[in-house]
This record gives structure tokens, C-alpha cells and sequence, in this order.
């Protein structure tokens, strides 16, 4: 029996090709197989674009359906089969790379898969490589501070109700809001509540030929938004 292969789990960073690790590159160039993360709505994986200028052309790219739901049973199907794909390959000896965008341990599918992969493999070797965030990637190419002194930053997925933003507000003079696509126009009425419209930035798609980043929020209003866009709120101002 061939010996168990190691399982990476790679941060790509935000989308421009040199914004990924020298570590990550490496080992996305050595892996025998690629494991790339899949939405149905998808036309090509974002990670994979990414990282394709290091793949490896003899490496094998396995796809993992990641759908774009929040039914909890749905992901959990998807995400243990994904899990004993990533097992058998492991099993037969393979090295096997999953690639991420952005940060490999921050509100991504290969957290969900490591844990499942170690519970039906637990002597398996992993190793996780970090990537750099979409939000820190954002505050460089803006020449802007996350945070300062004593600032206090919060990262939210603004997925569930965009109300909770006038308590965080309070606590939080510094806050990402990350997944900010369906939730935008009730995001902007509470920054205009709080007289915060002119205290954020909207970011989309950092890194690709179509990036896009406004200070004036209120422009978008109404406008269909891309899933790879955040808002940063400095409420001290820029
Ligand atoms: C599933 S999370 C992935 C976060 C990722 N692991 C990271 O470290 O940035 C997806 C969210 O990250 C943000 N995001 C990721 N890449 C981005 C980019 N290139 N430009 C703007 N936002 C991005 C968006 O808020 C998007 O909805």
C-alpha cells in the first residue's frame, strides 16, 4: 500500500497572480493534484484563475462542487463527498493541493473539508498555507490603514441581518464587511443613518483586469453587485 499523500490547503491570495505566496506557489507547483473549488454558477473557478500560471501541466485538476446556498443538509452532502475525494486520493498516495481565494482559514470551503478529511483520515499529514485577504489586499492598494493605535476591527460577512451593523458600529471603529452583494442598499441606509456614507469604501474584484473601488456608495445604489466585493467603514475617516 502506498504511503497516505499530504493534504494542502492553499490561500491564493485576492486575484492578481503575483499577490500569492512564494510558499503557496511552490507547492502548487509540485502537487499531483489540484483540487479547485466549483459553484454551478460559476463559468471557471476563480481560485483556479488564480493560480493557473503555477499549475503544474501533468497535475491532475479534481473539481469541488462548493454551491452557492446556505441550505446547511445541501452543503454538507457536497462538502463529504468532496471530503472522500480528497481522501481516496490521500489514500492512493497522491499530494493533493485545494485551493482558495484569498486566506485559506477565513470563510472558506477548505476549512469545512479539512475537518471532514482529518475525521476520516486522521493520520493524514496537512499542512495549511495562509494567503493574503481580499481586505488586507484592499487597504494596500489604497494606502490605508486597517487599523491604528488602538482601533478596534471587525470582520463581518454581511449576509444576515445588515441591523446588527449599528451595534458593531458602536463597538468597531474599524469594519470589513465581506459578501456584501445581497445586502448592499440596506448596508448604505444604515451608513447614511449614522452619518458614515463618506467614512467607507466599496471594493470589487481587486486584482482582476476589472477592478473597481468607489467612495461614493451611494452610486451603486440599486446596481447589481459582484459576489468579490467588500466595504471598508473607518469611521475616523481615511
Ligand atoms: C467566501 S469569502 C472568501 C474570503 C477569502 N478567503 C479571503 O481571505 O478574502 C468571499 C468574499 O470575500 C471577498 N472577496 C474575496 N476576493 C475578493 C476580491 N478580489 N475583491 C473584493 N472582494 C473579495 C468578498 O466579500 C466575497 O464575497
Amino acid at each position: 500500500m502506498p504511503n497516505i499523500g499530504k493534504f494542502y490547503g492553499v490561500g491564493v491570495g485576492p486575484g492578481a497572480e503575483d499577490l500569492l505566496t512564494v510558499r503557496a506557489t511552490e507547492i502548487i507547483k509540485t502537487a499531483d493534484i489540484i483540487c479547485i473549488p466549483r459553484s454551478s454558477a460559476e463559468k471557471e473557478s476563480v481560485a483556479f484563475k488564480v493560480a493557473s500560471k503555477y499549475i503544474n501541466p501533468q497535475a491532475e485538476i479534481v473539481e469541488i462542487s462548493t454551491p452557492m446556498t446556505r441550505d446547511q443538509a445541501i452543503l454538507n452532502t457536497e462538502w463529504q463527498s468532496g471530503a472522500e475525494k480528497i481522501v481516496k486520493l490521500l489514500k492512493d498516495g497522491k499530494t493533493v493541493a485545494f485551493i482558495t481565494i484569498g486566506d485559506s482559514m477565513l470563510f472558506s470551503t477548505y476549512t469545512y473539508l479539512l475537518k471532514k478529511v482529518q475525521r476520516s483520515l486522521p493520520e493524514a499529514s496537512v499542512e495549511s498555507i495562509p494567503g493574503i485577504t481580499s481586505f488586507s489586499a484592499t487597504a494596500a492598494l489604497l494606502n490605508m490603514a486597517l487599523a491604528e493605535g488602538n482601533e478596534k476591527l471587525a470582520i463581518i460577512p454581511a449576509i444576515d441581518d445588515p441591523a446588527d451593523l449599528r451595534t458593531i458600529l458602536k463597538q468597531f471603529s474599524n469594519v470589513v464587511l465581506m459578501k456584501v452583494a445581497g445586502k448592499y442598499d440596506e448596508i448604505l441606509d444604515i451608513l447614511n443613518e449614522l452619518g458614515l456614507e463618506d467614512k467607507a469604501v466599496y471594493m470589487s474584484k481587486l486584482g482582476y483586469p476589472d477592478q473597481f473601488f468607489t467612495y461614493d456608495l451611494e452610486s451603486l445604489r440599486g446596481v447589481k453587485k459582484e459576489y468579490l466585493s467588500l466595504i471598508l467603514v473607518k469611521q475616523e475617516g481615511f
